[in-house]
């Protein structure tokens, strides 16, 4: 990546100078009344961002970005004009803020043939994406397909059957089957998430499924969750970062829709979620959620939520569960893990401060990195009380 602090530089330099455009006839005053020179503030030499792109600009202002993700994101006006909906006369379709922070791997992603088939670049996108350039811009592109293409089994065998092979590009994983992702927790050193996620023979055919937790116990089950709860009143939800989404199908088994969030870390969870038959979610944890507040009955994450993710980060994250739960939702945080410490002075108090109702709190050691790292685990099943407008 090609110096990124001058990128940000002329980026904010850029949003300053339109801000300055934008902002009334005082504050420009202002402004150039309290520098010599109003113009100050645009760089004199091109800045990294202008350099991107190899044809010229349209404009002084916009920096010069990929001609695609221009087409893409700049003012589209509207055919019928000024619309009352839209408070507007145009639309201004967006890509992720930070994606012009990486200049380099944007231009490669929208490199592509417009009206043709889409480079085979699914790493170079995911990496975009988890770094923040999400959501991603579109494409006018057809992505890569595998040329054998086979249809999903009928449900509801789909549900517990390891999909065919040619039913996903498999460029960007290290394994080329699904046997090879079967098989390797035994096989592969180092770590991969949700290793043992794609066997379902394995852990995923007894995930949740006790008729209850051990007392004390981590593993809280399905059908006791739900039983504190009116019967049929749990119905639709989101489980974030759901690996092979065996909660998802658990949860169909008993009638309810679970949406589930997964990135592909190599290995294709999109396609194998999909596969089984229920609805995957190509999100990663820093997206605002794509429901309406109040809406949800459940929300289910295991795993995902831990000290891996940057504190304010996670703050709001616990804000945006709490806000598309309904009233009386319930938000069931399944091993989230973290040091003692940390869970005393910092992650208990933060996930506490939201203002849920603690239906359960249990917390437990978890030792399979070894006793001396001292970490925890804490799963919780927490209520949206019904009068939630606390100040
Ligand atoms: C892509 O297709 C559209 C619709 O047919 C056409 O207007 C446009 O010129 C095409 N663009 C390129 C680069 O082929
Ligand atoms: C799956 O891929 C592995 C290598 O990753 C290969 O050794 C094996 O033969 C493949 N199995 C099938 C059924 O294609
Ligand atoms: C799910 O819905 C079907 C059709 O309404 C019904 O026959 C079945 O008993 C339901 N299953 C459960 C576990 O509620
Ligand atoms: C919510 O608050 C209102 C008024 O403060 C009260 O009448 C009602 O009983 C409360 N409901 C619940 C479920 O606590």
């Amino acid at each position: 990546m090609d110096s990124p602090q001058k990128a940000k530089y002329s980026l904010s330099t850029n949003l300053l100078f339109l801000f300055l455009l934008l902002s009334t006839n005082l504050l420009t005053l202002f402004f150039s009344t309290t520098f010599s020179s109003s113009c100050s503030f645009i760089p004199k030499e091109k800045s990294a961002s202008q350099m991107l792109s190899e044809s010229p600009s349209t404009t002084e202002t916009t920096p010069r970005l990929p001609e695609e993700f221009l087409a893409f994101t700049s003012a589209q006006k509207l055919p019928f004009g000024y619309n009352p909906n839209l408070n507007s006369d145009a639309i201004y379709p967006s890509a992720g803020q930070a994606c012009t922070l990486f200049p380099d791997e944007l231009r490669r992603f929208m490199s592509y043939n417009v009206n043709g088939s889409c480079p085979d670049d699914e790493l170079l996108a995911q990496k975009l994406l988890l770094k923040g350039c999400e959501p991603l811009p579109r494409r006018r592109c057809r992505p890569a397909a595998s040329s054998h293409y086979v249809e999903p089994y009928p449900l509801p065998t789909s549900y517990w059957s390891t999909p065919p092979d040619s039913s996903v590009v498999w460029t960007a994983y290290t394994c080329k089957n699904y046997s090879c992702l079967i098989s390797r927790k035994r096989n592969q050193k180092g770590f991969d998430d949700c290793k043992d996620c794609f066997d379902l023979e394995g852990v995923e055919k007894t995930r949740w499924t006790a008729k209850e937790s051990r007392v004390g116990g981590l593993d809280f089950a399905i059908d006791e969750v739900l039983a504190t709860r009116k019967p049929g009143t749990i119905r639709i939800g989101l489980d974030i970062g759901g690996g092979a989404a065996t909660f998802a199908v658990r949860m169909m088994e008993r009638n309810i829709t679970i949406v589930t969030t997964s990135m592909n870390l190599n290995g294709p969870f999109s396609n194998f979620i999909a596969s089984r038959g229920v609805v995957p979610l190509y999100t990663s944890i820093s997206q605002r959620l794509p429901f309406f507040d109040n809406t949800l009955d459940i929300v289910h994450s295991m795993h995902v939520l831990s000290n891996w993710i940057p504190t304010t980060l996670l703050h709001f994250l616990v804000f945006d569960i709490y806000r598309v739960l309904r009233p009386g939702g319930v938000f069931w945080l399944d091993h989230f893990f973290c040091t003692g410490d940390q869970l005393e002075d910092l992650y208990g108090p933060l996930i506490q401060s939201v203002g849920f109702n603690k239906l359960k709190w249990v917390v437990g050691r978890k030792l399979d990195r070894g006793p001396e790292l001292r970490e925890m685990y804490l799963s919780a099943l927490l209520e949206k009380p019904f009068n939630n407008s606390r100040s």
